[in-house]
């Protein structure tokens, strides 16, 4: 029999990542495409959807190429994507206006509105979380109200990596874990909740239909095959959001077991066979892509992008140097970060640039250099940066925790989890030990693994785990950094609820 292979795109934030594997899960070629975010006003987020099917179309055009694979051995293809944006589309499937992301944070009315309507304890017993500026109902809603004419002629309502599916297959759907974070699914059932649309007056033929996530939705049509690279009729299946697509490629698919990532935002992720939530809804409680489980989720909002916009804004330094070396300017970053000790000379830095979820849930609050003296450096001020992402991401488990989910290691991904420096920080921040999957390709490989179980490779997604996920060994926490780190977090905890009514004043 010849060798089968499994595409998995993984739609980012800063970019899409395709990566091409072979059955056993090793990689044969993957390609990256990059595509801004606009910020059109403080705490807005917007991208263009077309912008994701074009770095689609390049990607799979060149993973293609590069590997001289005959795309009829590809047994089947997953996409994963970034949560929650909005993308709405006419009666032809042209996207209506650009897409309001995940990180936007423009829709406090339309949460209280949200509550109001379907009720505080109701919306949590049905949609497993209360109303989120970043979700996607409040954002229905804000067009509803401020583009009008735009809502009038809104035909379908798809998320990010949805829309990347409708381009290859035709098919208007979407899965149970990503749908998980609009709003509007029964979390508990994996189905639309009809209670919430109605109450929300948002038509049910504007949603996709909802799959399992290994499930097939579609086969890539030919106008797609032709743009792509790809054979017509390879299957499509669900897909996942990109939080349970990393669950799966790092093999965090039964109790007991959970992940870290640090990419744009950094999560802290456990899976739960049993439905579990937090009746204040500081953490997420979502479908996950293994068909009857759930897990529960903690997201810092600019984990990632707290030291991508240090980069970007004071490092150019670091970015010739990087060049002229050939490696990427985090590496340069993390070495100078190196040179400061723990707790950056009394400097803490709050991660809150795009507001906060876990705990605070709060769009308002902004980021923080709490401490600064004359005497700081850059060092001072990049350590800073990652110690206090790292403390954000801690305040995540704290809350897994009182949950009564306490995970005996935690397997890191994402940019921030490819850095040796970063995983010790968390090892001995959260005191447990961290370990890494053996493939970097997190959310590409899990979907791939959701395409394998899905077209009939592997028996079920645990059973394509097994095969296709090694991990490596664990770096353990180191007893004085643990010490030394817990009386910085105090300090750091102590940080908001002294700024709170502060960064009210800012938002007026
Ligand atoms: C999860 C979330 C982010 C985005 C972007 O709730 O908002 O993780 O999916 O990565």
């Amino acid at each position: 029999m010849s060798e089968k292979y499994l595409v998995g795109i993984d739609l980012g934030t800063s970019g899409t990542k395709t990566v091409l594997f072979r059955q056993d899960g090793s990689v044969v070629s993957s390609a990256t495409a990059e595509y801004p975010m606009v910020q059109p006003q403080n705490g807005w987020a917007e991208q263009d959807p077309d912008d994701w099917w074009d770095a689609a179309v390049s990607t799979l055009n060149r993973v293609l190429t590069q590997s001289g694979v005959n795309p009829s051995e590809i047994a089947g293809i997953g996409i994963s994507g970034q949560m929650h944006g909005l993308v709405m589309l006419d009666k032809d499937g042209r996207p209506l206006r650009s897409s309001i992301i995940w990180c936007d944070q423009r829709t406090a009315a339309e949460c209280e509105e949200i509550t109001a309507r379907v009720g505080a304890q109701r919306l949590i017993e049905i949609t497993a979380n209360p109303a989120l500026t970043g979700f996607t109902a409040g954002k229905i809603l804000w067009v509803r109200k401020h583009q009008p004419e735009i809502y009038e002629k809104c035909r379908h309502i798809l998320l990010p990596k949805d829309y990347v599916r409708y381009r290859l297959t035709g098919a208007y759907a979407t899965e149970v874990s990503d749908a998980s974070g609009m709003q509007l699914l029964d979390v508990p059932k994996r189905q639309w909740s009809a209670e919430v649309l109605e109450k929300l007056e948002i038509d049910p033929s504007l949603l996709g239909k909802v799959y399992e996530s290994c499930e097939v939705t579609g086969t890539v049509t030919k106008d797609a095959a032709e743009a792509t690279g790809l054979a017509a009729g390879t299957p499509v299946v669900g897909g996942a959001g990109d939080n349970a697509a990393a669950a799966v490629g790092t093999g965090v698919v039964a109790d007991g077991r959970a992940f870290s990532t640090i990419g744009t935002s950094g999560v802290v992720f456990a899976h739960t066979d049993k439905l579990s939530i937090d009746p204040k809804g500081r953490v997420h409680t979502f479908c996950c892509a293994v068909p009857g489980a759930w897990h529960v989720m903690g997201v810092t909002q600019a984990a990632g992008l707290s030291l991508k916009w240090f980069r970007d804004t004071f490092c150019d330094g670091e970015r010739s140097v990087a060049e002229a070396m050939g490696c990427d300017p985090y590496v340069i970053m993390t070495e100078e970060a190196s040179r400061s000790p723990i707790g950056a000379n009394r400097l803490f830095y709050l991660p809150y640039l795009m507001g906060e979820r876990t705990p605070h849930l709060d769009p308002d609050c902004r980021g923080v250099f709490f401490g600064l003296s004359a005497m700081h450096t850059k060092r001072d001020l990049i350590r800073a940066v990652m110690e206090g992402v790292t403390y954000s991401m801690n305040d995540c488990l704290n809350v897994l925790g009182e949950m009564g989910v306490r995970p005996e290691r935690l397997l890191a991904c994402g940019g921030g989890g490819r850095s040796a420096f970063w995983r010790q920080m968390l090892a001995d921040v959260m005191n447990c030990p961290v370990c890494t999957a053996q493939s970097s390709e997190g959310p590409a490989l899990g979907v791939a693994i959701l395409a394998g179980a899905g077209t009939g490779l592997y028996s079920s997604v645990k059973e394509a785990c097994d095969q296709m996920i090694q991990v490596n060994a664990p770096q353990s926490p180191n007893p004085d950094s643990v010490q030394a780190y817990a009386k910085k977090y105090e300090v750091y905890r102590s940080l908001y609820p002294d700024m709170k009514e502060a960064f009210k004043r800012l938002a007026n």
